[in-house]
């Protein structure tokens, strides 16, 4: 998308967007009842008279970033499902919240569409203005720089996140994630079976195992940051389809599972960011590839596992295969990378999801000072987060009798003692886990994002590498 910045709205521009607030509602004429349009955050009135899109952002007195960009992503949907292909979007005295405003604009626009057939394709907006008033024109272009980098990246996580398993596999998001590190400049290094074997790397072989494509181990990394200097260490599980394996899940809404990747997309579509905006840190980003498939060479309940740190897992259910990859990612970015911190994004449990809906990923941590870091980037990227308990109980249920951990603690606390597991392979590193099990993707077009992936913990990520 071309984006140019202007302090006039240029002739020919398509739809205009026009942000209301509560208290402008009566300004507008002729002034609409509550019931053509309330003004709440993402609320949108159409006149189709003058070509201008009014989208609501709330009381004025509570209008912050994510509220804009709630607000502008749900008009962006809008025009893209009327398939309009230029528009502009009036900030005027709102041109503190530009990154925001366009990051929605970039977030709301994308939608999945490439086995549609051509007659239900729409077009995206390929032309936008940003009008503000003559004495921003100069100073807001970073910050449209950087909501269209994060829009973007976030975008292009999505997109590979919507590939299905047919044919988005380990071998395939090696090559996407090849392409993308050539693009940007970044290091890439990947173990393939053999790599993984003499590596040691007992819980992604395992996991691996039963699919007849193979696993790979992922590390991207971004020297932006002096020689030496430990890296902040994102680390995605990024299993391309679950099926469960031996421990088969059940057929209703098993395709949901080719989201199993979205953590490890979200990692990518953050490192995608990162060197784009070169951020003065280093970065590495790991993403743990598998597909998890029952099979005759598929592992299997009862199972000891030596995972690459030495630890021993008893395998309680090959369903729990996410924990078994990211043990083994989290032991690397330690002994390889010499993490200085580590954060691991996940579609770990279903628990999660019990736990906490839809709304909100469930976020654990070793240290109290970095939940609240993980909380700060959040919510200035309007992506809920809420911090969950780490009882030494949740550890003790996952014991095992024959090894040093068992893979499964039953069901109460499933997604505490998921997030226990992890723990145990972390050592003494700052680290945080977050469980994006139902916020990586939506049935339905919901809040200004389309269906599919929604591209959670993108935005976050990169804002934490730029805090920490
Ligand atoms: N990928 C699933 C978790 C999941 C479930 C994500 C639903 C999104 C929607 C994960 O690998 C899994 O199967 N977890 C099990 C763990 C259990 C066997 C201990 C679960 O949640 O049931
Ligand atoms: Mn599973
Ligand atoms: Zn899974």
């Amino acid at each position: 998308m071309n984006i140019r910045i202007a302090s006039e709205v240029p002739s020919g521009s398509g739809v205009l967007v026009r942000l209301v607030a509560k208290e402008e509602c009566s300004k507008l004429s002729p002034a609409p009842t509550s019931k053509e349009f309330s003004a709440a955050v993402g609320s949108v009135l159409s006149d189709r008279s003058n070509g201008v899109l009014y989208v609501g952002i709330g009381d004025q007195s509570k209008i912050d970033g994510p509220s804009i960009r709630r607000a502008v992503s749900s008009a962006a949907l809008i025009i893209r499902k009327l398939g309009k292909e230029k528009a502009a979007l009036l900030l005027g005295d709102r041109v503190g919240f530009a990154e925001e405003a366009v990051e929605g604009f970039v977030l709301g626009g994308y939608r999945y569409e490439a086995f549609l057939p051509e007659r239900r394709r729409t077009s995206a907006v390929s032309s936008l203005a940003v009008v503000v008033g003559k004495e921003s024109v100069g100073t807001v272009r970073k910050a449209v720089f950087r909501g269209q980098i994060l829009g973007d990246s976030a975008n292009m996580a999505r997109e590979i996140a919507n590939t299905p398993g047919n044919l988005l596999y380990p071998e395939t998001l090696v090559e996407k994630a090849r392409g993308l590190c050539r693009r940007r400049g970044l290091k890439f290094r990947v173990l393939d079976a053999t790599g993984l074997k003499k590596g040691g790397f007992g819980g992604i072989l395992a996991v691996g195992g039963g699919s007849a494509r193979g696993p790979r181990l992922l590390a991207i990394e971004h020297r932006g940051g002096r020689k030496g200097e430990h890296p902040l260490v994102l680390v995605g599980k990024a299993i391309t389809f679950d099926s469960g394996g031996i421990s088969i899940k059940p057929a209703a809404g098993m395709e949901e599972m080719i989201f199993d990747k979205c953590g490890g997309m979200a990692v990518l579509g953050a490192m995608d960011a990162i060197a784009a905006l070169g951020v003065k840190r280093n970065v590495v980003g790991i993403l743990a590839a598998a597909e998890n498939m029952p099979s005759g060479e598929a592992y299997r309940p009862g199972d000891i596992v030596t995972m690459y740190d030495g630890t021993t897992v008893e395998v309680v259910n090959t369903d729990a295969e996410g924990r078994m990859v990211l043990g083994d990612a989290l032991g690397w970015a330690i002994r390889e990378f010499k993490a200085g911190k580590m954060i691991d994004l996940a579609t770990l449990t279903g628990a999660c999801g019990v736990a906490l809906g839809e709304h909100a990923a469930g976020l654990w941590s070793n240290e109290a000072a970095f939940i609240e870091e993980v909380q700060e980037a959040a919510s200035q990227s309007g992506e809920r987060v809420w911090p969950m308990p780490s009882f030494e109980e949740y550890g003790t249920q996952i014991r095992s009798s024959v090894a040093t951990l068992k893979n499964s603690g039953g069901w109460l606390g499933g997604a505490c003692t998921a997030a226990a597991f992890l723990r145990s392979f972390v050592g003494a590193t700052p680290w945080a886990h977050l469980d994006i099990a139902y916020t990586s993707h939506r049935s339905k077009d919901q809040e200004g994002l389309a269906s599919g992936a929604t591209g959670f913990g993108v935005r976050t990520l990169v804002r934490l590498a730029e805090s920490v």
